[in-house]
């Protein structure tokens, strides 16, 4: 098929990239001079593994190509692909980007050779595919329903496993206007190996949210449980979560052994779930359940769970240091996981922000943020260029990401450099890490230190 995809953020790029890795023909659409520019250099703007070898390949083979041309791109394709930002603003999420979108889609569907089909993959609230969207392309085209396909399609990759995620799909949902509009979509998937759910436009948006809401949930559940840990010497919340896992059903027999599904290694207590989808769409759905007169409890909870998470971090290095004032601290992980560079909405963030604002001096270390990208964020002459400058002289540590680097570093000769050896695992990283005695490790989750 050709596809058109309007946007080369995290969910553009990566699905034109393996789409044409599929055999299909795409052209992304981008405005920005400078992202084309270096898209068409094959650079990937943000650091995502193996996409970028992914996108040189598809230009290689002339089957993916980036160009500022919309009307161009759209006049020979089947299919058009909405993959804009929603980001959030104020309560609401900021639709502005895909309304422009679809009124600019809407303007070259009569131009289009045949029947075209629209694809939302922006994740939206129930509703929005079927009101702004579709009203929008019928204003800007003078169509009716039908005389175009209309489908939303909605993403689940994760950053630093995207392409991965969306070579292995779990599953493909079709949210579809109609039958039409459903098989094409499912034509454009034909080549990956999974279950198609055809389903309504609102079911397929309101599943992205609730999968997201999912994750927020089981990560707060495990978080409380942290904590509750955290105040009960003796307790390890890994042993208590480890326990609980071999409920047969999470942990079922299988073949030879008990089945530990995935989702059971993904759920690990920490510092609270940040990035740009998570705290927004939990959010949103919030929002969404107001506008509906559905009170949402147990979301409000989550936000509040995940809101305590950074200050009990804090609060590790407060005791352990008996105060954190004039106390050099190193943060080791910027980004709000391990494997990006992603700073948004990054609970290490909230741990640096809190750190300083009691007088602590912090420095950080995070193997994915480049200098360009944390001076970016306004943390410039914070980061260091190596864990061994990040610790040298440091109170204590600070382990806010999950990164494999901070597990394999030396820490005998790491902490052999620090003025005092405190350790507070943020992630629970160097849980099987042998530290020397003399080091004080904080693990999360511990009623009391381990060494
Ligand atoms: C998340 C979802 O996992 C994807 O399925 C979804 O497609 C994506 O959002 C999206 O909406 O686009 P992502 O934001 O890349 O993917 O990150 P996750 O790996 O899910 O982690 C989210 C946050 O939760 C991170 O801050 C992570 O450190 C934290 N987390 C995760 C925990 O604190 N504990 C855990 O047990 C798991």
């Amino acid at each position: 098929m050709i596809v058109t995809i309007v946007g080369t953020g995290y969910v553009g790029l990566v699905t034109g990239a393996c789409l044409a890795s599929h055999g299909h023909t795409v052209r992304c659409v981008e405005v920005s001079e400078e992202r084309l520019r270096s898209i068409a250099a094959g650079k990937v703007p943000f650091y995502e593994p193996g996409l970028e070898d992914l996108l040189r390949a598809g230009q290689a083979s002339g089957r993916f190509s980036v160009t500022a041309d919309l009307s161009g791109a759209m006049q020979a394709s089947d299919v058009s692909l909405i993959a804009v930002g929603t980001p959030a603003r104020g309560e609401d999420p900021d639709l502005s980007y895909l309304e422009t979108a679809a009124r600019q889609i809407g303007g070259q569907l009569r131009a289009c050779a045949g029947y075209h089909t629209v694809v939302v993959k922006s994740t939206v609230v129930p509703g929005t595919t079927r009101n702004l969207v579709c009203q929008t392309l019928e204003g800007a085209s003078g169509l009716k329903p039908g005389e175009f396909g209309l489908s939303m399609n909605p993403e689940f990759l994760r950053e630093g496993s995207a392409v991965r995620d969306f070579m292995e799909p779990d599953r493909i949902v079709i949210g579809q206007a109609d039958s039409r509009s459903g098989d094409v979509v499912e034509a454009l998937y034909g080549g990956f190996h999974c279950e198609k759910l055809r389903v309504s436009l609102e079911e397929a948006e309101l599943t992205k949210y609730a999968s997201n809401a999912l994750l927020s949930v089981l990560i707060s559940f495990s978080n409380e449980l942290a904590s509750l840990c955290e105040a009960t010497p003796g307790t390890d919340v890994e042993t208590v979560l480890g326990c609980l896992y071999l409920d047969r059903r999470l942990s079922p027999d299988g073949p030879e052994a008990r089945i530990h599904p995935e989702i059971l290694s993904y759920l690990r207590a920490g510092i609270g779930f940040g990035g740009s989808c998570l705290p927004k769409d939990v959010n949103a759905l919030r929002v969404y359940g107001k506008r509906c007169g559905v009170a949402t409890p147990m979301l409000d909870a989550v936000v509040t769970t995940n809101a305590l998470r950074p200050a009990q971090v804090v609060g590790m290095a407060e005791a352990a240091l008996g105060g954190v004032f004039q106390k050099t601290i190193a943060l080791l992980g910027l980004a709000f996981k391990a494997g990006t560079d992603d700073l948004r909405s990054s609970p290490a963030l909230s741990i640096l922000q809190a750190l300083g604002s009691r007088g602590a001096r912090v420095r950080a270390y995070d193997p994915c943020v480049t200098p360009e990208a944390a001076k970016k964020a306004g943390l410039n002459g914070l980061c260091r260029e190596s864990l061994e400058s990040a610790l040298s002289n440091a109170d204590a540590v600070v382990v806010t990401t999950a990164d494999p680097a901070f597990r394999d570093a030396d820490w005998t000769r790491l902490t052999a450099q620090m003025r005092t050896p405190v350790v507070i695992d943020g992630r629970n990283v160097l849980r099987h890490v042998r530290l020397p005695e003399m080091a004080r490790y904080y693990p999360i989750g511990c009623g009391g230190a381990i060494h």
